[in-house]
């Protein structure tokens, strides 16, 4: 999966960042909002040794990529360089959470960022190309929930309303929810023991847009269903993390929404690099869970490997470990990927060890010196002598 995330990214014209894995925790909570639950409850502080200048806790692992990314956008002047920016960037991410199926305390995001294009092309884009990556690492039937929280001009208007509905039935609300209403009242709406009727009555941020946030949000609708996109309204997704504006967006396999958390999840962000003290710039961006899709994709039976076959290259006696070697370099040399055995022992149990390793092939090398050797199938049985350069044309030719 890592490997279609490298791929995609350099296809669709992304460049490779890299930021620290732990920066200064005010970053994340400037970032992310103070009452993000990333930022509340999932920080892994760090703090330097006993005694050390840097003892007291100012920095955390990084729970996300988007605000460190915005970082190093603005410590680095990249808003100099030809706009708009496309990053990438693949690795850990921590959060603190009771650990339980597709919920870890460290996993691996597949994070795309554009800076400087106010969309709705670029939103449209990006939904495609999740929806891509999910086809590509085998995955059928994934939806992409959607929905537009407006922004700076008509979400004052929506918190407003949303404060109205819920004030009189806070008694109802989660101990979470109730200090929300006060605080960030969207956030009521993602709460999981929120009552589906309360939810079902509460105001809508779609009929609240301004008109440039419709026009927007039209534009993207358009777009998508002119891709053949597939995507549901949802008028509860505000996104846990504080940022966003306008388009939020997040991917579950069609069905399992009630069961699964989601398998990926972005927005819109057009104020955050202004908060983080840089020059407005409107941006967007998604992060996909590996982890989450890979247990998806278990669950479907998909094929997770998009990686070539392997050859496993073995000897009928146990002391030719040397010739498996030379043999197994020539092999890689032709753009094989190959497993040589390097163990003292019998031809039997090299094969077993092959097996195990999933190798699809065995090239097994005869006692002399001779070139001759097997070429087995190791599901079928099959088995053929060759030259070597032969096993090579003919294995190449089947990849
Ligand atoms: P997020 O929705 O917090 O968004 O996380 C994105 C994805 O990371 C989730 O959909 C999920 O697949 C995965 N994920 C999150 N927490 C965990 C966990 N504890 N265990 C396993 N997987 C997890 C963001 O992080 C935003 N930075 C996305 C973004 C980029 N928005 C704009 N640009």
């Amino acid at each position: 999966m890592e490997a279609v995330a490298r791929d995609l990214s350099s296809r669709y014209g992304f460049e490779r960042i890299d930021t620290p894995i732990f920066e200064r925790i005010d970053l994340f909570a400037r970032g992310l909002g103070e009452s993000s639950d990333a930022v509340e409850k999932e920080m892994f502080r760090v703090s330097g040794a006993k005694g050390s200048e840097e003892e007291r806790s100012e920095w955390a692992l990084r729970p996300e990529p988007t605000a460190g990314i915005v970082r190093a956008y603005i410590e680095h002047g990249m808003q100099v360089r030809p706009s708009p920016l496309r990053l990438w960037m693949l690795g850990p991410m921590f959060r603190y959470a009771r650990p339980q199926a597709g919920r870890y305390r460290q996993f691996t995001q597949w994070d795309v960022e554009v800076i400087g294009d106010p969309g709705p092309m670029v939103d449209a884009e990006l939904i495609e190309l999740a929806h891509r990556f999910y086809a590509e690492v085998g995955l059928r039937g994934v939806v992409a929930h959607l929905n537009s929280i407006g922004d700076a001009v008509c979400r004052p208007g929506y918190r407003d309303a949303l404060v109205a509905y819920f004030t009189p039935m806070a008694s109802r609300l989660s101990p979470d929810s109730q200090r929300r209403l006060a605080v960030n009242p969207l956030r009521v709406l993602d709460d999981k023991d929120l009552d589906l009727e309360i939810a079902a009555g509460a105001p809508k941020s779609l009929d609240f847009l301004c008109d440039a946030c419709r026009a927007h949000f039209d534009g993207l609708r358009e777009l998508l269903d002119r891709l053949d996109l597939r995507y549901a309204i949802n008028h509860r997704l505000v996104r846990g993390l504080d940022y966003y504006t306008r388009t939020t967006v997040e991917f579950y396999v069609a069905g399992r929404e009630g069961q699964q958390d989601a398998l990926g999840g972005g927005g819109r962000y057009d104020g955050l690099i202004e908060v983080l003290g840089g020059r407005p710039a409107p941006a967007i961006g998604f992060g996909l869970g590996i982890d989450r899709t890979v247990i998806a994709a278990q669950e479907q039976g998909a094929a997770v490997s998009a990686e070539a076959p392997l050859v496993a290259v073995v000897s009928s006696t146990p002391d030719a470990s040397d010739r498996r070697l030379v043999a197994a370099t020539e092999l890689r040399d032709g753009g094989l990927r190959v497993r040589a055995d390097g163990l003292r022992r019998s031809l039997s149990k090299q094969l077993e060890a092959g097996a195990k390793a999933q190798a699809r092939w065995a090239v097994i090398l005869g006692d002399g010196p001779s070139d001759r050797v097997i070429l087995r199938d190791l599901d079928s049985g099959d088995q053929r002598e060759l030259n070597l350069s032969e096993v090579l044309s003919v294995l190449s030719a089947g990849q």
